[in-house]
């Protein structure tokens, strides 16, 4: 089946300190998640389903007007994994790759999407687009830490690509067992499913903070 995807969008934005959802703030004019959304299409996604926050759904189908691709729009949850479990129950048809992807990644390469859709398509149950760590680490123990060798460590991004019944179950299993995830293929793995990785991008930052937005503009601007 085609590829489509889950943009988890329903996150308040506190700690960005804007006067509206994350999801919504503007880079060179246009909302994040309308940017998330493009991406997603240009790498091959033919549908989303995006988890909003509750009382925004007339803000976000007017910041989604020019998606295109079709896009529902999904209430979300009160954690992350909520409005995952929030927006699956809308792809309930969903046969092809389930991408999950952060409405906050606005500038993810379609050649990355293509990557995560391929290796879905190729038989992985679950797929994780990952890049090297680039600061030394250390791993804190009380009042002491040790290095941490990063040669071996990867940073790990979205969109994480799903065969759909690896995603359902994953979900499921950190429902009944009451696990917090911080990411989708956290959940597959708890659940037995082993996880692949592909090359992430560095472009595709995370925007967390203002001086990020400052950052994906210079991207853009590179980008021409
Ligand atoms: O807060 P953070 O940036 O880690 O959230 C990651 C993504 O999950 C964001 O795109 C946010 O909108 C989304 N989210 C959500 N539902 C929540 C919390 C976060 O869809 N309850």
């Amino acid at each position: 089946g085609p590829a489509v995807a889950l943009v988890v969008a329903a996150g308040s934005g506190v700690r960005f300190g804007a006067d509206r959802p994350k999801a919504l703030v503007e880079l060179a004019g246009r909302p994040l998640v309308a940017h998330a959304v493009a991406a997603l299409a240009a790498g091959g996604v033919v549908r989303a389903v995006v988890t909003v926050p509750a009382g925004r759904e007339e803000s976000f189908a007017e910041a989604l007007r020019d998606a295109p691709v079709p896009v529902d729009l999904v209430v979300g949850g009160a954690e992350r994994q909520d409005s995952v479990r929030l927006g699956l129950a809308r792809l309930a048809d969903a046969r092809g790759p389930i991408l999950v992807h952060d409405a906050a990644r606005p500038l993810v390469p379609p050649a990355v999407v293509a990557a995560v859709i391929d290796a879905v398509r190729a038989g992985a149950d679950a797929v994780v687009p990952a890049v090297p760590v680039a600061d030394s680490i250390r791993r804190i123990a009380g009042r002491t830490s040790a290095v941490v060798d990063r040669a071996s460590l990867r940073a790990v991004q979205t969109p994480q690509g799903f065969a759909p019944q690896a995603l359902r179950a994953g979900h499921q299993h950190v429902l009944d067992a009451g696990l917090v995830v911080t990411d989708d293929a956290a959940a597959c793995e708890a659940a037995g499913h082993p996880v692949s990785l592909v090359e992430g991008s560095a472009d595709s930052l995370k925007i967390t903070t203002p001086a990020d937005l400052i950052m994906a503009e210079a991207i853009l601007v590179a980008r021409g």
